[in-house]
């Protein structure tokens, strides 16, 4: 790992969607590309920071000098984080984690003999609220995917899940959210909200970098 502000950091990226399976063919997933999380995994390590970036199902190569570990499921995204809960400092969710998955995945292919569905769904764990809930506790950054009043609702999702920092995104907004090269966030933590204007991921994360960089305790400037 490089020297940098953020060198001797052990931080986690968690990034993309993940992908809760129905039957072997079938599974319900979401429409994260992982951009927004590698982005932020690329400009983390270039800054000196030791970075694991857990990251669901992309079409994305590892970015250099970050340590990718795949997973598939919320549960094995849970997990991949879990290990490495006692040696993190920095621990940034950018990943779209589907908070439900069917009770049972089924071992054959689901027939369609009947004209209507239902699938039952359980939650899955929380990641981000678990490793809010550590003792002592990474410095911990979140997203929130929102529609319509996005501030509001991100942060009332800041304060309920203990975090230090929580970046709103707008997903009912053509050209930024899922999928995209761009960006529109609005960064929170408890005393302010500053909304940035668009620009591509990989600017956006190189400022937010700078914005943690600012805040980390172990980074604070003199
Ligand atoms: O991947 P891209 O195409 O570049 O798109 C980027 C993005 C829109 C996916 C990203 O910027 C983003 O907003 N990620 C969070 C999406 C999301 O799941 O938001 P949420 O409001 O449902 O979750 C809030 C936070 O809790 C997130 O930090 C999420 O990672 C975390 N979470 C959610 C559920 C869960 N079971 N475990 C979690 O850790």
């Amino acid at each position: 790992w490089g020297a940098g502000p953020l060198h001797g950091i052990n931080t986690v990226v968690t990034a993309g969607p993940t992908y809760e399976a129905l039957d072997p063919a079938r599974g319900f997933t979401n429409r994260s590309s992982g951009k927004m999380g590698y982005a932020l995994a690329a400009a983390l390590a270039n800054q000196g920071a030791a970075v694991t970036l857990i990251s669901g199902p992309t079409a994305l190569p590892a970015p250099a000098g970050v340590r990718r570990i795949a997973v598939t499921s919320a549960r094995q995204m849970r997990d991949a984080v879990w290990a490495c809960r006692g040696a993190m400092d920095l621990f940034v969710a950018a990943a779209a984690v589907a908070d439900y998955r069917p009770q049972t995945v089924l071992a054959d292919k689901l027939k369609k003999d009947a004209d209507t569905l239902t699938v039952t769904l359980v939650r899955n764990p929380d990641i981000l609220a678990e490793v809010a809930a550590l003792t002592p506790r990474p410095f911990t950054v979140g997203f929130a995917a929102e529609t319509g009043d996005v501030e509001t609702k991100a942060r009332a999702k800041r304060a309920r899940k203990g975090i230090d920092l929580i970046v709103a995104n707008p997903i009912d907004e053509a050209g930024v959210g899922f999928a995209g090269d761009d960006n529109r966030v609005i960064l929170i933590d408890k005393d302010h909200a500053g909304a940035w204007a668009a620009a591509p991921k990989t600017e956006i994360a190189r400022a937010l970098v700078r914005e943690i960089i600012k805040r980390l305790p172990r980074t604070a400037s003199p």
